[in-house]
């Protein structure tokens, strides 16, 4: 990847991000819209943040309570997190989402930068987490599912299992308003905002409303 800023579309394919906090639905929806624009006929990847790459594990480890620092210091400082999560999709993005890009596939990504400002910026100035994430290739579209906080900390519930490191219900409330500081901030970015408190079935619906013609475009070229 060359170290200068991106600022156009330079490949074929299309980069799709999915966000939201925890529990809206963004897993679900990553595998469910991936089907149908299969179905449709086009190339998808699928891949989420963290990465299944090396910085990826070690920060899904530390979001586990299994990587900590010595002499029972706790867990990692959100400084060291947020360069982790900068530098895991540095990594994510020349070893595998630039790569299917070029080969003109459709990528969908289960977080990204977005979830940096929000998740981050909770501890963290939004300046600098910006400015460590300066070289991420923009996302095409990004689909925020809006969820109360209150919703999504049931269906964590429900979902079992230990909470991870940022899924603390008033931890939450606050990633849930960075969200929309982050949201309201970002420059030129194209964004939709999907009620993700309807069936899996309709959100899958919305999100494809925005995202066919957005396909269809770019396979004119
Ligand atoms: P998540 O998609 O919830 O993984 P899983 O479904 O396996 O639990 O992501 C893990 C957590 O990482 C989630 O709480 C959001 C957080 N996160 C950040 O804090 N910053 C980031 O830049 C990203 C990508 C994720």
């Amino acid at each position: 990847m060359s170290a200068k800023k991106p600022t156009t579309r330079s490949y074929p394919g299309l980069f799709v991000v999915l966000e939201g906090i925890d529990g809206a639905g963004t897993t679900t929806q990553t595998e469910r819209v991936a089907r149908a624009v299969r179905e449709d006929g086009y190339k998808v990847m699928t891949t989420r943040q963290p990465s299944d790459g090396p910085i990826g594990t070690l920060i899904r480890q530390a979001l586990t309570g299994r990587f900590v620092l010595p002499e029972g210091a706790g867990p990692l400082n959100p400084q060291t997190l947020a360069l982790l999560f900068a530098a895991d999709r540095v990594d994510h993005l020349e070893a595998q989402i630039l790569p299917a890009l070029e080969r003109g596939e459709i990528v969908i990504c289960d977080r990204y930068v977005l979830s940096s400002l929000a998740y981050q910026g909770i501890s963290l100035p939004t300046d600098w987490v910006q400015g460590i994430n300066a070289f991420a290739t923009p996302p095409d579209l990004t689909v925020f599912l809006q969820v109360d906080a209150a919703i999504a900390a049931d269906r964590r519930a429900d979902r079992g299992g230990n909470p991870e490191l940022f899924e603390q219900d008033d931890q939450q409330e606050r990633i849930a308003k960075e969200y929309q500081a982050a949201i309201r901030a970002r420059k030129g970015d194209k964004l939709v905002k999907v009620d993700g408190t309807l069936t899996p079935e309709k959100v899958t619906e919305a999100i494809l409303k925005t995202l066919r013609p957005m396909i269809k475009k770019a396979a004119q070229g």
